[in-house]
């Protein structure tokens, strides 16, 4: 069976006040006996104590970057040795503001997924079209590309460290939402495309997860596609409550 995940992106909100106090209302709310796995991702200072503060809870703790080299003269990056030492072992890799802001490319990408697995952590790999993209009808085009240049060059065992997250750009952050038939068909043709790359187990046993403006309230019916495994919540993992209901909706 597939793991479910729902993953709270914190992009850079949060002090370190505001985090703890977050953390604790998480701890509060959460269901004790959720199945689905519930990870946090806090903005770097803050993520050695977001480790200390869920020690005994079961929320994981990600981080939204690393820096692809193991380290040296890269002023102000973060290498996945120093996030591993503070006992963090999940990374979110590629998330469409890395690459639009940043100007993170699927070949740069392709090397930070390499070094995290090297590293012994998990990736959230995140890929999307932008709207452009779709009403060119090239989605599908653009997705099978960020796929294959991003992870296609893996080893079969490096799929076990793998959770795929797809985030069309056109709904992070804008409110607007694929539709659950949207979503549903994206992630189908995704586990197909990995399926006839990597095969049945891999692409059956792959963790896909949907992002963008996923809210309490369209939660229910975007997770009960049969392809879709969770969500990547960015606005809505900022209020336990929020986050709390969608973690419970799946
Ligand atoms: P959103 O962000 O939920 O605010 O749309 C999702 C994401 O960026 O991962």
């Amino acid at each position: 069976m597939r793991q479910k995940i729902v993953a709270g992106n914190w992009k850079m909100n949060k002090n370190s006040e505001e985090t703890e106090d977050l953390i604790n209302e998480l701890i509060d709310k959460l269901p004790t006996d959720l199945e689905t796995t519930v990870i946090i991702a806090p903005t770097f200072v803050n993520l050695a104590s977001a480790v200390d503060h869920t020690e005994f809870t079961h929320i994981r703790v990600a981080a939204q970057n690393m820096h692809q080299a193991e380290g040296g003269a890269f002023t102000g990056e973060i290498s996945a040795d120093m996030l591993k030492s503070i006992g963090v072992d999940i990374v979110i890799i590629g998330h469409s503001e890395r690459r639009a802001y940043f100007h993170e490319t699927d070949a740069l990408l392709a090397n930070k997924v390499e070094t995290a697995l090297k590293h012994d952590m998990t990736v959230i790999f995140c890929f999307g079209e932008e709207l452009k993209d779709r009403s060119t009808k090239s989605h599908f085009n653009i997705v099978e590309n960020q796929l294959r240049d991003g992870l296609f060059n893996l080893p079969e065992s490096a799929w076990a460290n793998i959770v795929l997250a797809y985030e069309p750009v056109w709904a992070i952050g804008t409110g607007e939402t694929a539709t659950p038939e949207q979503a549903q068909e994206m992630h189908e043709f995704i586990r197909e495309i990995v399926r006839k790359q990597y095969g049945s187990t891999i692409a059956d046993t792959v963790s896909i997860l949907y992002g963008g403006s996923v809210k309490p309230d369209n939660a229910r019916e975007i997770f009960s596609k049969p392809d879709v495994d969770g969500g990547l919540i960015g606005g809505a993992a900022l209020k336990a409550d929020d986050f709390v209901a969608i973690a419970e909706a799946i």
